[in-house]
């Protein structure tokens, strides 16, 4: 193995640019020539590749976004755009590619291997949490601290004006974000994907709890699971209190990543290199109980009951700690 590429792809997470960083650097102390994929499968399909060294990647480790760009490539979901991308690989002599992203771009790159047997190992980069085989994804840490920070704010407005707050957070359908934010925010209520829930049951709560002389709640609704302004109107309609919905959005994906991101993007840049150079593909390299892992992409896009167990056990705490 003399060459290989790294792109970052889907929706760009915080610690996206320290993954890149270690990609390189541990390329380098191997002896590799490292090139950069711009855009994701859009730039390997394009033909968009960078010349890399050291000193490409120098103060990146704490920016947010990639400095690789990204995309979701809708090209690359045909074999035609996936053929391009073969021949690009070829033309520049790439013996192997490390994918930055996550689900979506994992399924790519499993298909892009049965089909053309370019080497390739998964870095998992999102905010949601939500790939088997590694405990954490590069960039929810930080996404559940910046959520946190706005959830604090808001709390300030619904203790003043003694309102009800309902906040929906990213996470597509992992209740990583939510039920995080929740707990730590001191959320009344968290709606997200495989728990059962009834408005009217929530709202009944609400009536009685205001008759006991609690004043404020703060709502998270987990975008997967509902919208804050479908929400908040039912609330509004049940409860007939000032009810107001709030999206975080994209927000959840910029700033500066946190120190436990950079650890484990450090971690997983330098693993997803050795793992290529020992043979590795078609699978993604994670961190499990502190452990590095090499998940098959097909295992690592599967549903992860475990996780959900534990969210639920995190919501009972948050109904328990919220009376
Ligand atoms: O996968 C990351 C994510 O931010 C999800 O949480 C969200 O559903 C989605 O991307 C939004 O995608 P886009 O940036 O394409 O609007």
């Amino acid at each position: 193995m003399k060459r290989i590429g790294v792109l970052t792809s889907g929706g760009d997470a915080p610690g996206m640019n320290a993954a890149i960083r270690s990609v390189v650097r541990c390329a380098v102390h191997r002896g590799l020539e490292i090139k950069g994929i711009m855009r994701g499968y859009e730039g390997l399909i394009n033909d968009e590749i960078i010349d890399m060294d050291a000193r490409s990647v120098s103060n990146i480790l704490g920016r947010g976004g990639t400095i690789l760009k990204t995309a979701r490539s809708e090209e690359f979901m045909h074999k035609s755009g996936r053929e391009k991308a073969f021949k690009t690989a070829k033309k520049n002599k790439l013996d192997g590619i490390i994918i930055i992203g996550g689900n979506g771009s994992f399924q790519g790159a499993h298909i892009f291997w049965n089909e053309f047997k370019v080497p390739n190992v998964g870095i998992p980069g999102t905010i949601d949490n939500d790939i088997c085989g590694s405990d954490y994804t590069i960039g929810a840490h930080t996404a559940v601290n910046t959520a946190l920070d706005a959830i604090d704010k808001i709390r300030d407005t619904v203790t003043s004006m003694e309102r009800i707050y309902v906040v929906e957070v990213m996470g597509r359908e992992d209740p990583f974000i939510a039920i995080r934010v929740g707990l730590a925010g001191g959320a009344e209520d968290v709606l997200f994907p495989y728990n059962d829930y009834s408005l009217d049951d929530m709202c009944g709560d609400i009536i009685a709890g205001r008759k006991k002389g609690k004043v404020s709640w703060i709502i998270v609704v987990s975008e997967g699971v509902a919208k804050a302004d479908d929400v908040a109107d039912i609330i509004k309609e049940n409860t007939k209190f000032s009810v107001r919905p709030i999206v975080l959005g994209h927000i959840q994906r910029g700033g500066s990543p946190e120190a436990f991101d950079r650890v484990l993007a450090s971690r997983l840049g330098c693993a997803a290199v050795e793992a290529l150079r020992e043979g590795h593909t078609d699978s993604m390299v994670g961190i499990v109980s502190d452990d590095l892992k090499i998940t098959p992409y097909k295992e690592a896009t599967g549903k992860d009951s475990k996780k959900s167990l534990l969210d639920k056990k995190l919501y009972g705490l948050i109904k328990t700690l919220a009376t």
